[in-house]
Parts: structure tokens; sequence; C-alpha cells
């Protein structure tokens, strides 16, 4: 590839309008109001939303989004579906598609599948002109940039459409961003992270971020470091939630409490203390995949044992949702039938909308197989949402239960444990922490039980008021 210099970056394109795409080009517009930036996407639904005049319909709910997306949408960030024309004008380009595991063919169930990747690789080599520098920002398996390379290279001799020679550099930035902080997060990252090997390309990234971030926070890499350390950062991150989550079983057995163990454990500077909140299991869209991702390169260059340590991360995590689904039978007399159980929070976790590999439809999936009433309260998803993750018109597939299996969504709280025999709280939105138990029980059967798996509620507070209560990783 050709290492042409561009001075300047005026135009930016970030192919994909999802959870990263749109908040991280908030963040960038508004950091460098000289710089266009156009968000593409093929989805037109999508885009209708990221340009609708009422905020609240914004595809993704994170807080200060919408902020952003006011005072910045129109003025030097667009959403646009004209995806030829926002490649042919731009200098720099962010790769922001999805990565999902593969779900069938070679590597299925583990490895990332690159469709979307490849095909906006396509789309860029196609539409390119002149110097385009390419900035994978979807979280790949590492040396993707070596697929995306071979595929410009290829388009490289065509040229462009004035008949001028294109060339390409490319670069890694994987995001950090978490859903729920995103925007604080990336106005406030712990790192930026730029792989490559053009200096002149690295340079003029690390440019639009200074903007912004300290110098000393942005570290430069070789490509495939870059790579492999976004992946190995989710695969740690995991790791000490299952550790945290197994420990939590050990704590019930033994009349420990999981809290005060994580407490003491994380006061160690060498552990630190963030990442050890026990819950039922981490979700969102890429922990799993990442790991599963690991699994696979590992598999694929011999090291099965490297490869079983990863596994086993995923096994815990898949032990910890089935194990409280168990425990809610069983302290529910081993009988779920004619039962109803109110679920608080079906998000992956708080501040946002998201329910993808979130531990509530696992569970919510194995209760409605034992044959209850679901009734579902979450500040943000959408019953459209929980309709896609447990299925249509509310009943369960399951011939043996679909008489009396089904869910509803509730808007208010204390509505949704009308005639509920248990409350499962599932995800710690900050609604949850100072509810009227009081209110909750009074619309309940009796016994009425409450299952926090997020450790929210006041133990003594909810007996107080006639619950039983079962804490997670309380003894
Ligand atoms: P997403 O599904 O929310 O968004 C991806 C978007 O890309 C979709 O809107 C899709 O329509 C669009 N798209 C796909 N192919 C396209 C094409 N050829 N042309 C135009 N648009 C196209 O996904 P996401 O959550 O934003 O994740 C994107 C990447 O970022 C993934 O690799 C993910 O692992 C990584 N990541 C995600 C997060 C997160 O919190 N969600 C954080 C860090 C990194
Ligand atoms: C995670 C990483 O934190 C981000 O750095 C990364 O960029 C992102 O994945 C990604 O690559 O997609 P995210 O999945 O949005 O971000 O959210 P997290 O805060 O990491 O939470 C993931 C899951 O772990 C949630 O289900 C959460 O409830 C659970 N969790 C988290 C716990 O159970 N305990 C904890 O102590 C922390």
């Amino acid at each position: 590839m050709e290492n042409k210099k561009i001075s300047n970056i005026k135009n930016i394109c970030c192919i994909g309008a999802g959870y990263v795409g749109g908040p991280t080009m908030a963040v960038l517009a508004a950091n460098n109001p000289n710089i266009k930036v156009n968000v593409v996407d093929t989805n037109k639904t999508k885009l209708d939303l990221w340009n609708s005049e009422n905020l609240d319909e914004l595809p993704i709910y994170e807080p200060g989004l919408s902020d952003l997306i006011h005072k910045n949408r129109g003025r030097n960030l667009f959403f646009t579906s004209n995806i030829s024309d926002c490649i042919k004008e731009a200098d720099m380009i962010f790769i922001s598609v999805n990565t999902p595991t593969k779900i069938k063919g070679l590597g299925a169930g583990y490895a990332s599948d690159l469709k979307w990747v490849e095909s906006s690789a396509r789309q860029v080599a196609e539409f390119a002109n002149g110097h385009t520098i390419v900035v994978e920002k979807s979280t790949l398996p590492v040396r993707t940039a070596q697929t995306i390379k071979s595929i410009l290279q290829a388009y490289e001799e065509k040229g462009d459409f004035q008949g001028d020679k294109k060339s390409f550099s490319i670069l890694s930035n994987p995001e950090f961003l978490a859903e729920g902080t995103a925007i604080n997060d990336l106005q406030n990252p712990d790192r930026v992270l730029i792989g490559g090997e053009d200096d002149n390309a690295i340079k003029l990234l690390e440019k639009i971020y200074l903007n912004w971030v300290d110098r000393n926070k942005i570290l430069t890499t070789d490509l495939w470091s870059s790579e492999l350390s976004k992946i190995v950062s989710n695969a740690f991150l995991a790791q000490r939630i299952s550790s945290i989550n197994s420990i939590s079983a050990l704590c019930e057995l033994t009349e420990a409490n999981i809290n005060n163990v994580s407490h003491a454990v994380g006061m160690d500077n060498r552990i630190g203390k963030k990442f050890l909140s026990a819950g039922p299991g981490f979700g969102g869209s890429c922990f799993k995949k990442d790991i599963s991702n690991l699994i696979y390169i590992c598999k694929h260059y011999g090291l099965e044992d490297v490869a079983d340590y990863w596994e086993s991360v995923i096994s815990i995590n898949d032990w910890q949702k089935k194990r409280i689904s168990k425990i809610i039978v069983e302290k529910l007399y081993g009988n779920l039938s004619d039962k109803k159980i109110s679920i608080f929070g079906f998000s992956f976790k708080p501040n946002t909308n998201d329910t993808r590999e979130s531990p509530a439809i696992s569970i919510c999936k194995d209760l409605l197989e034992e044959g209850c009433l679901i009734s579902i309260y979450d500040p943000r998803v959408t019953e459209e949402q929980i309709c896609l993750e447990l299925g249509d018109n509310k009943q369960v597939s399951s011939e043996k239960n679909k008489s009396n299996a089904k869910w509803t969504k509730n808007e208010d709280l204390y509505e949704c444990t009308l005639n509920s025999d248990a409350i499962l709280l599932l995800t710690d939105w900050e609604d949850f922490y100072n509810m009227n138990l009081k209110k909750l029980i009074k619309n309940m059967r009796i016994p009425s039980w409450i299952f926090d798996t997020r450790n929210v509620i006041n133990h003594k507070e909810a007996k107080s008021v006639g619950f039983n209560m079962w804490k997670l990783g309380n003894g």
C-alpha cells in the first residue's frame, strides 16, 4: 500500500450507526467542530430515528446522548444513507459495523462473522477517492486488518472515479466504551489505542483525539497488538465477573456475604475494586462474543489448554444463569404453573435499552418453560424488543406449556406486581433502590418472595414488611 500523505482531516465517514458508531461520532464531532462527520448505515429506519426531531426517539438510550445530538446534528454531524457519496468525500473512514459470532459454517458459535466488515471494506474500496485512512473501530479478530488490506489493495490498481490512483492506510482504533456510560467513557477515556504502520495516518488520528484527550492517554502500537488488546480487555473483565459469580455460590453455602468478600478482596490495590459485583451473569453484545473469538483463535493456533481456560469463563456465566432459575423453582415449592413472577429489569445493565445477551432472556425463558406468567418492568426496554427476545404473541414456544405460559410488559412498577408470587430483580436500575416495599407487597400473593440477583434491596426492610427474601451470594 502506498504511504501517501494527507495533511489535515476535514471529512470523516463512519460506517455503522449503532451503539458504537452513533455515540462515538457524536463525541468526535462535538470536539472537532471543523470536521464534517457523516454517519452512514444500511438500516434506513435506524437513520430516521437518529434524525428524528423528537430526541426521545433516538435508536439508542445513553445518558447525555440526546443533548449531544441536539447540539451537533445538522452542524457538523449527519446521519445519512448516502454511503457512496460519504465515502467519496471522506479523508478518514471508521468501520463501526457489527461483528457477531458466526451462527453457521466454519467456526460457528466461536468465530466472528466478518460479513459486514468485508462488505464495508468493499464499499470503501469501490467509492474511495485519492488517499483514504481506514480505521477499524469494530472489535475484530487479530490480523483482520490483513483481510481489509488485501481487499483495498485489489482496488488500488483500478483507480478512483476521476481515473486517479487510490490508496489506503489502515489503522486499528478499538472502542472501549461501556453502554450506559458511553458518553462519559468517550469524553474521558482511560486510554485511546491506535495501532498501525503509517506514522502520518497515526498522527492525523491522534490529532483528532488530542482535541479532548490527554496525550499521555493515547497509546500507539502495532496493528496486531491493538486488535488483540481489545479482545483481551473484554476477556479479562468478563473473567473477573465469572470469578466473583463462582464465589457467590460458595457464599450462599457457607453463610459468608458476597459483598463483604468483594469489598475485602477489592481493597487489595493489586486486585482493585471494580468489576467485582456478583450478579446473574454478564450480558451485553460483546463479552461472550469476544471470548468465543479468543477461544477460536487459540484453537486455530493449537493452544487447546488456553482455549479451555477461557471457555470456562463462559461456562460459569451460563451456569450462574441456570442456577438462579433453579433456585427460584425450588423456593417456590418446585412448581411454577399458575404462578406469576414479576421481572424487574430486562436490559443487560442499567441506563441502556440494549438487551443483547441479557441474562434476563435465558432466565425468563427457563421460568416460562416451567409454566408461569411473567410480568416485566424495565424503564427503557420496549415491548417490541422483549417480543424479539422472548418470542411472538407473548407465547412460549414449548407445546407442553403453551396454554398458560406467557409474558406481559408493565409500564408501572407497582402494577407489575399485581397478584405476583415473586419479584425477580435482574438489572440494577436506579428505580429499584428506593422502592416502597410496603406498596409492592400489598398487591402480591402470599407467601411473597423477592429474589435479588444484584444486591439492591435492603434485606431487613424487605423481611420487616413480610417478604421472603433470597439474595445472591448471601448465606
Ligand atoms: P450495532 O449492531 O449496534 O451497529 C452496527 C451497525 O452497522 C448497524 O446499524 C448495521 O445496520 C450497520 N451496518 C452493518 N453493515 C453495514 C454496511 N455494510 N454499511 C453500512 N452500515 C452497516 O453494533 P455495535 O454495538 O455498535 O458494535 C459495533 C462494533 O463495535 C462491534 O464490533 C462491537 O464488538 C464493537 N463494540 C461494541 C461496543 C458496545 O458497547 N456495543 C463497545 C465497544 C466495541
Ligand atoms: C463492555 C466493556 O466494559 C467495555 O469496555 C467494552 O468496550 C464493551 O464491553 C464492548 O466491547 O462491547 P458493556 O458490555 O457495555 O461494556 O458493559 P459492562 O459494564 O462491561 O457490563 C457487562 C455485563 O457485566 C453486564 O451484564 C453487567 O451487569 C455485568 N457486570 C459488570 C457484573 O455482573 N458485575 C460487575 O461487577 C460488572
